[in-house]
């Protein structure tokens, strides 16, 4: 088959300890079906992500007539360099300041709480740990260097939110990965003075458009990155096809 259809995940593989893969296009032809089949099975592939183009009614009736699952709607987000952002209202008792290490033990409560709404937590084959443990190491590795800038927003002595952000060399574009304030300080706009502070960051660094992904249906984090001066850039569908009975489960490290 053609070996650029699909590829192996490694970290979501080991992380899960399933054989995870993913078809790497967004549009699918007739063509396509018989040899992602046989690459699934020639790799002992447990599940396949797929992220269709929900723009193109052929890509989706071939996955939904193949078995894919409809796990989560994205929207992207772009923040366009020059876009005028609303100043933030004054919270004096909120510092902002960069992630330490001795934050992480707080950041691994606060992430294992705060994304139940992602795909994880949708596809009902990922028990809810497994989902929470995906977020609790994705913040850790964060702080660790897997991202470029972590910001944390303290208050009351206590972390109210946080922000990761990455700036990879090359074309890759500037991305916010993970924003979350804690449900006690929602609605005082400690999201909206994190978005701003890494909006500040990209910029000192001279990025060029900022891109964010969320789900369709998180309302409060599309208000919050409109409120900020992203505008809408690009969609897509999340589907997940399981192909044998393995049950994703992360060992404890
Ligand atoms: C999304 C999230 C970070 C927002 O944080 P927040 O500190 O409560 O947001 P702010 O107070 O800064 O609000 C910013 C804007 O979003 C809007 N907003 C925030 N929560 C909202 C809600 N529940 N419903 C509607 N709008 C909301 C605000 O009205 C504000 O817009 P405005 O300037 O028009 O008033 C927070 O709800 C959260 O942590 N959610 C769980 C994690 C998550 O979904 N993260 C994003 C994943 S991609």
């Amino acid at each position: 088959m053609s070996a650029s259809l699909c590829e192996f995940l490694p970290w979501d593989s080991g992380f899960f300890s399933c054989r995870i893969g993913r078809v790497k296009a967004q549009r699918l032809y007739e063509s396509d079906l018989e040899q992602i089949g046989d690459w699934a099975q020639q790799e002992r592939i447990d599940c396949l992500y797929l992220l269709a183009d929900p723009g193109d009614p052929r890509t989706i009736r071939l996955a939904e007539q193949s078995g894919f699952r409809l796990v989560d709607v994205r929207l992207t987000y772009q923040h366009p360099p020059g876009v005028d952002r609303p100043a933030a209202r004054d919270l004096p008792s909120v510092l902002l300041r960069p992630a330490q290490p001795g934050d992480i033990p707080e950041l691994e409560a606060l992430a294992g709480q705060l994304f139940t709404g992602t795909r994880f937590f949708f596809d009902d084959r990922f028990p809810p740990e497994a989902g929470k443990a995906l977020y609790q190491t994705w913040i850790r590795s964060s702080v660790e260097g897997y991202a470029d800038c972590v910001t944390v927003a303290e208050a009351e002595g206590r972390i109210a939110g946080f922000i990761t952000a990455h700036l990879p060399a090359g074309d890759a574009g500037a991305r916010i990965g993970l924003v979350g304030v804690a449900s006690f300080y929602r609605g005082a706009k400690v999201g909206q003075r994190l978005v701003n502070a890494v909006l500040e960051w990209f910029h000192a660094r001279a990025a060029g458009p900022v891109f964010v992904s969320t789900q369709a249906h998180n309302i409060p984090a599309q208000r919050l990155y409109q409120s900020c001066g992203f505008l809408a850039h690009s969609t897509g569908i999340w589907y997940h096809k399981w192909l044998t009975d393995c049950i994703p489960q992360v060992r404890k490290s």
